[in-house]
Formats: C-alpha cells, sequence, structure tokens
C-alpha cells in the first residue's frame, strides 16, 4: 500500500479515516476524490498531519476518466471507496441520486480500475486492492429474536439507500469472480464521531438540544442500531487492508445496541452533565415522538467473529465512552457545527424531513 485513493474522503468516515492514514507511520500518498456534495467539506480535514502526502482533486466517481487518470498520474495501488449518498431518509425522498451514485458511481470506479489496473499493466501492479466499504443494511432487518447478521445472511435490503448498496456490493464481488479485480468488501453498522453531517441520528440530537429545539424520535423510538465508533471503524479497514484476503467479505460491528429512545437519554444525560447551567435542562424534555420513517428497519446487529479470528480486530470504544468523546467533540467545534449549521442544504432538508412528520405525543 504505497499510493492510496481514498473517494468521498470529505465526507464523514472517509474524512477520518484519511487522517487516520496520514498519523499512521506508513509511507504512503494519499489521493483524495470527492464531488463535495452537501454531506461533504473540506472543514473536515483541516491540519492534517503529513500535508505534503495529501492531495484532494474534485470531482464525480462516475466521471470513469477521470478516475483512469488518477489510477495511471498517481500510480494509485489500493483504492478505498467510500463515497455515496449515504442517509436512508434523503433516500425515500429522493432515490435517484442514490441509484446514480452508489451503483453507477461504484461501476465507473470498476471499470476504471480494470482497464488500468488489469487491462493495461496487466495486474502488474502487486499487491493491488479494491475496498469497498458497505453497510449492514444489505441483510435487511432482525427480529428480537433473530441472530445477529453474518457474512453468509442473504441480502434482503429494504429502502432505496439500502438496495443501492447491495447492488454496488454485487457488482464489486462479481467484478472480483468474473475479471480477478483485487477486491475486498466490509460490511459496517451505524458510526458516529466527530465530522458526521448534522441529519444523521446522534448529531442531530446534539445540535437540537444546544439550541432547545425538539429531539424528533421517529415511531416508538424501540428500534435498535448496533453503534461503532468511527475510530473502530478506521482500525478494521486498517486491519483489512493490511491483512484481508482478496475475495472476501468482513462485516465490522461495534457490539453497542441500545434503542434509539435509550440512546437519546444517555445523550441527554451527558449534555446536562457537562452542561449544568443550560436554561434547556433537563434536555430529555426536548424528546418528541414523531411519525415513524418509512418501512423503518426495527433492528441491526453485526456479528463480527469473522474480522476478530481472521484479522485479530475487535472495537475498543464502550457507547458511553464513545457518545462522550463524540458530545464533547462537537462542544469544542462550534467553528465546524457554525458553519454547517448555516448551510441552506441542511436547513432546507430539515424543513423538508421533519414538516410531515408532525408531533406524535
Ligand atoms: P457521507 O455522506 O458523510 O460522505 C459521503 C462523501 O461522498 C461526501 O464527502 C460526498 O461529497 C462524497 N460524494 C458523494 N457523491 C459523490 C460522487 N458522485 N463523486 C465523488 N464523491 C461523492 O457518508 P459517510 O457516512 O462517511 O459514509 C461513507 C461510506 O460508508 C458510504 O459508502 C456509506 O454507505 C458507508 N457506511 C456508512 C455508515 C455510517 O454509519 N455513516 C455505516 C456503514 C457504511
Ligand atoms: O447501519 C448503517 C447505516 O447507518 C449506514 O449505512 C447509513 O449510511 C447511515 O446513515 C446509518 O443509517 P440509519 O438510517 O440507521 O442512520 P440514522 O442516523 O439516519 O438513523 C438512526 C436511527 O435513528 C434510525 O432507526 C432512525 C432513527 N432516527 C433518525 C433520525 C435522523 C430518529 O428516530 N430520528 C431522527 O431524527
Amino acid at each position: 500500500m504505497k499510493n492510496v485513493l481514498i473517494t468521498g474522503g470529505a465526507g464523514f468516515i472517509g474524512s477520518n479515516f484519511i487522517r487516520h492514514l496520514l498519523e499512521s507511520e506508513l509511507e504512503l500518498q494519499v489521493v483524495n476524490l470527492d464531488a463535495l456534495t452537501y454531506a461533504g467539506s473540506l472543514d473536515n480535514l483541516r491540519n492534517l498531519p503529513r500535508p505534503d502526502h495529501y492531495t484532494f482533486i474534485q470531482g464525480d466517481i462516475v466521471d470513469q476518466e477521470l478516475v483512469e487518470d488518477i489510477l495511471r498520474n498517481h500510480d494509485i495501488d489500493t483504492l478505498v471507496h467510500f463515497a455515496a449518498e449515504s442517509h436512508v431518509d434523503r433516500s425515500i425522498l429522493g432515490p435517484a441520486a442514490f441509484v446514480r451514485t452508489n451503483i453507477q458511481g461504484t461501476f465507473s470506479l470498476l471499470e476504471a480500475a480494470r482497464k488500468v489496473w488489469i487491462e493495461e499493466k496487466k495486474n502488474s501492479i502487486e499487491p493491488a486492492r479494491f475496498h469497498h466499504v458497505s453497510t449492514d443494511e444489505v441483510y435487511g432487518s432482525l427480529s428480537k429474536e433473530d441472530p445477529a447478521f453474518t457474512e453468509t445472511t442473504p441480502y434482503m435490503p429494504n429502502s432505496p439507500y439500502a438496495a443501492s448498496k447491495a447492488a454496488s456490493d454485487h457488482l464489486v464481488r462479481a467484478y472480483g469472480h468474473t475479471y480477478n479485480l483485487p477486491i475486498t468488501i466490509s460490511n459496517c453498522s451505524n458510526n458516529y464521531g466527530p465530522n458526521q453531517f448534522p441529519e444523521k441520528l446522534i448529531p442531530l440530537m446534539i445540535l437540537n438540544a444546544l439550541e432547545g429545539k425538539p429531539l424528533p424520535v421517529y415511531g416508538d423510538g424501540r428500534q435498535i442500531r448496533d453503534w461503532l465508533y468511527v475510530g473502530d471503524h478506521c482500525t478494521a479497514l486498517m486491519s483489512i487492508l493490511k491483512n484481508g484476503q482478496l475475495g472476501q467479505t468482513y462485516n465490522i460491528g461495534g457490539g453497542n445496541q441500545p434503542t434509539n429512545l435509550m440512546l437519546v437519554e444517555q445523550i441527554c444525560t451527558i449534555l446536562d452533565e457537562r452542561l449544568p447551567d443550560s436554561p434547556y435542562q433537563p434536555h430529555a424534555d426536548l424528546i418528541e415522538f414523531v411519525a415513524d420513517r418509512p418501512g423503518h428497519d426495527r433492528r441491526y446487529a453485526m456479528d463480527y467473529t469473522k474480522i476478530q479470528t481472521k484479522l485479530g480486530w475487535s472495537p475498543s470504544e464502550s457507547i458511553q465512552s464513545g457518545l462522550k468523546r463524540t458530545v464533547e467533540w462537537y462542544l469544542e467545534n462550534d467553528a465546524w457545527l457554525g458553519k454547517i449549521r448555516e448551510r441552506p442544504t441542511l436547513k432546507d432538508w430539515l424543513s423538508k424531513n421533519y414538516s410531515d412528520r408532525g408531533r406524535k405525543t
């Protein structure tokens, strides 16, 4: 791993991963290809260590020629693919962008890698790797009794977002099988931590609580997600890039599975302790139950035994410590938050998404 192309590196997880790579001892060059959609921000990449090892290119992953040029000009041997439309609620209101970026975009990257790595270089780049970052949502929804998802759980995506990610996973796997493209895939549970755009549950709750706005909990709030601190996701990806077997899929989970309501209450408690003089004490009084997400998956849980036994990875952050770190990060980075808060894309989204939901109780 010498020359690494990251797609979507100005987003939440990609930016954390670029920082993680540059903080490592590894002698490498990192190229970040990102279209800077509403979800991407160069503020996520400020004060990077070793800036001379980093190049930013603004562009679209659907642009296959651009990707081919980057693979050639930067002699890329490792591609880590994060770029996506990533928000389930947005996919329900407007699925087209999800089909374009997540399916067409992944296809363009695969075609570019096939052309440059296999046809032009005749597989001479050794070792090369195309790593695709995907989600546990491809497996569908679990009941209370079901065992956690494993790598062999059948795909049953329920939202347009999940279906577009499932399609991209299938394409990546098929390129490995058919063309011997050196691929690995990881399916990961809900991430949280620094740089997450406040349309997702945890940063939205922190942002609203700080402003004394309602904390909208969908449905009965008893849905369950498997929360993973983003730093743990980064170490899992590193272990796959270093030692993951080509052609394989690895599930990554956090082992933290509170209900959404419990999670929001926990954030409120942390804020109560951290901000004793806040006029919005107790913050839990801001919780409002609103109309549910259509087709809302009830429960996710990841069985990460494979990556644990084969690659020696396991998560290190508990939900208590991870949430405290996250709240602290948002409090300390009020300049970042202030800029995001003023973005019309966030304001428009919040008014559009929540205007119809109404208050349930
Ligand atoms: P994000 O929405 O924060 O960031 C996505 C990034 O991709 C943005 O910087 C955006 O500008 C860029 N992008 C979007 N369309 C693009 C295009 N056509 N060309 C180039 N760049 C484009 O997403 P995230 O939460 O960091 O998720 C990263 C990846 O991880 C996604 O593939 C997502 O499906 C997957 N994932 C996310 C989670 C999670 O909890 N956030 C969990 C599992 C898997
Ligand atoms: O499971 C992995 C997935 O996690 C990733 O693939 C997606 O990219 C990522 O966005 C995330 O999807 P979710 O839909 O699970 O995340 P979100 O933060 O949107 O919602 C988490 C849970 O909280 C979900 O059950 C819906 C609920 N929710 C969400 C919001 C934004 C609320 O109750 N209220 C809200 O305002």
